[in-house]
């Protein structure tokens, strides 16, 4: 019997990372489309090591099984694993800590700017033959001087302050967890009280995990008290947004425009009514999705788990279950 770890990567990555296994001997791997592989209980129970994407890996699935010692997140959330069993059953969980950042900041400025932009509008005027109705058009918005809120200051959040300074915005930043002195050492003014400041703020943009304490983080109670040019942006998970109440404060015209690159069903229903809102501006959860970043991201996830069984695996790399 082959002594080598069983690795099963579960929804394809880039080559670059594949590329490591190729050249180690001491794994075999197997990738797999996605989780409706109906032999994927019999496979998770003979492997060693799971690489994930953003499939659901349920409770049921991890109990299954026997070796399994380490799952790598192709990425940085982890709210599609189940933490419970993956404690119970005592496995590591990895994720892609370096390789991310930069491009979620980039992503939430590409949104920010398109909608501040009006680039739709304005696109289309140009492209239909109407260049002369630009004195009619709707004005756009500077981001000069402007109030943004960064909500959550992690690795993303410190990424994206340097960027937002740079176009010489007033930075917030919402996080209870990380002192001041580190919020104002980044350039960055640190807001104990979400509801009272969100109301000063231009721009906001959600850099949370989704958990009990950040589901509908941002509510119809909250919209509603909001600037009428303010900008929201979502890269963090769906449901952080309560997208019901966001398309209904789009459409009492509480805020300016929304950035939405994560829905709460993934792929959204097409009758969600953010689909087809004309002040939203949309990606398909591809905020990392750069070039760069998915191999980056792909050669993480593999090294994660050789690193693992090298037993040289970073604790920064790695979510305390
Ligand atoms: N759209 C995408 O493709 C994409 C890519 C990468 C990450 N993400 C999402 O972005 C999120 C942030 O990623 P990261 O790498 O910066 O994570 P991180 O863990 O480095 O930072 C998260 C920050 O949120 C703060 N936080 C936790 N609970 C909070 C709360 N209730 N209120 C305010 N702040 C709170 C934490 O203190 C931490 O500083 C991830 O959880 C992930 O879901 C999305």
């Amino acid at each position: 019997m082959s002594d080598k770890k069983k690795i099963i990567i579960i929804q394809p990555i880039h080559e670059a990372g594949i590329k490591l296994l190729k050249e180690n001997s001491n794994y075999e791997y197997e990738i797999v489309e996605d989780l409706d592989n109906t032999d994927i209980k019999s496979k998770i129970s003979k492997c060693d090591a799971i690489s994930i994407r953003t499939a659901n890996l349920s409770g049921e699935l991890i109990n299954a099984s026997k070796n399994l010692k380490i799952i790598s997140r192709h990425g940085v959330g982890y709210d599609n694993i189940d933490l419970k069993a993956s404690k119970e059953k005592n496995i590591t969980l990895a994720i892609t800590a370096t390789a991310n950042a930069v491009a979620v900041a980039e992503h939430v400025l590409f949104m920010l700017l398109n909608i501040s932009k009006r680039r739709n509008m304005y696109d289309d005027t140009v492209k239909s033959g109407n260049f002369l109705n630009r004195n009619k058009l709707p004005k756009t918005i500077e981001l000069w001087n402007k109030n943004i809120l960064i909500a959550g200051f992690g690795r993303i959040g410190q990424c994206l302050i340097k960027r937002c300074l740079g176009f010489e915005m007033n930075v917030f930043v919402y996080d209870p967890f990380v002192r001041k002195d580190i919020i104002e050492s980044f350039g960055g003014k640190k807001i104990e009280n979400l509801a009272d400041s969100i109301k000063e703020m231009d721009a906001i943009t959600l850099h949370v995990p989704l958990n009990d304490k950040t589901k509908n983080l941002i509510n119809y109670n909250l919209l509603k008290t909001m600037k009428k040019n303010c900008i929201i942006i979502n890269a963090a998970r769906g449901g952080v947004i309560n997208e019901v109440d966001l398309d209904r404060a789009l459409n009492e015209d509480l805020i300016f425009g929304a950035g939405i690159d994560v829905f709460e069903k993934e792929p959204p229903d097409q009758n969600n009514p953010l689909l087809k809102n004309e002040k939203v501006f949309l990606s398909p959860h591809t905020a990392a999705f750069t070039e760069e970043c998915m191999t980056r991201m792909g050669i993480e996830t593999i090294q994660n788990i050789i690193d693992f069984f090298e037993k040289r695996l970073d604790n920064s790399k790695t979510i305390k279950l």
